[in-house]
């Protein structure tokens, strides 16, 4: 895998796209801060110098369409394994379908984005980030106030992204994934575009969708963001 390196640009995944565009090799971009680092649904994804920020690029990378589902949760479990490595006595939470959350607050995020060139898999991680924008501040969260190895971190993180990419398809990680979901079990909002689906979360199925209890009917959804959950 080819590594480039930077302080600060718009957004890695942005520089991934491109790549991809003229590019056969896999190569990560990493960088120190982003000024337009974005998340699901084009969301800002605030990222300053005191966290982790990078993108891989697969280049005329070949999705199993029946499974392609799993790719953003497999990748998300594996993310979360590594972080229980470095930090074990914090508990991690996974929030269907790309969220990682530490004591109620997003510290983390996926992102896997697929074109016709290929796909990119984004991770931030608010390692050591203290202070957010206010709009995000109560929902916002960093990991340690302590010293950690930021170069062994995210070199442990792109081997993460590397198993998750190659091993998607096989679903026995779902086990892990639905012991760290932190929504089974809970009353949700779940937003799909305009619409609004208030349920029981019952389960996540063998294709990763989230399967929810709503007016007396499961219904299996394969995306939406969930906006609130009730305990
Ligand atoms: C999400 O919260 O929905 C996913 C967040 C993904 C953020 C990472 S940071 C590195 C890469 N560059 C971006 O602009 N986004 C991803």
């Amino acid at each position: 895998m080819q590594v480039f390196k930077f302080k600060q640009v718009d957004s890695t995944q942005i520089l991934a796209k491109k790549y991809l565009e003229n590019n056969q090799k896999i190569a990560a971009f990493i960088t120190e801060s982003q000024t337009s680092g974005y998340g699901k649904q084009g969301r800002n994804f605030y990222s300053p110098k005191t966290g982790i920020y990078f993108s891989v690029a697969y280049p005329k990378f070949v999705p199993n369409r029946e499974k392609i589902s799993l790719l953003t949760l497999r990748i998300a479990t594996e993310v979360v394994e590594c972080l229980q490595v470095f930090f074990p006595d914090k508990e991690f939470k996974l929030k269907w379908v790309n969220d990682i959350y530490l004591d109620g607050k997003k510290v983390a995020g996926v992102l896997t984005e697929l074109s016709k060139d290929g796909l990119v898999v984004g991770v931030g991680i608010n390692v050591q980030t203290r202070f957010f924008p206010e709009e995000i501040r109560k929902k916002a969260g960093g990991i340690t106030s302590d010293h950690f190895d930021k170069e062994k971190l995210t070199n442990e993180l792109l081997k993460s992204v590397e198993i998750g990419v190659k091993q998607y398809s096989d679903d026995s990680f779902l086990k892990k994934y639905r012991q760290l979901s932190n929504v089974i079990g809970k009353n949700v909002v779940l937003e799909i575009g305009k619409r609004k689906i208030t349920g029981l979360v019952d389960g996540i199925d063998n294709l990763g969708r989230l399967v929810i209890m709503s007016d007396g009917k499961e219904t299996a959804y394969s995306s939406g963001e969930i906006s609130k959950v009730n305990v």
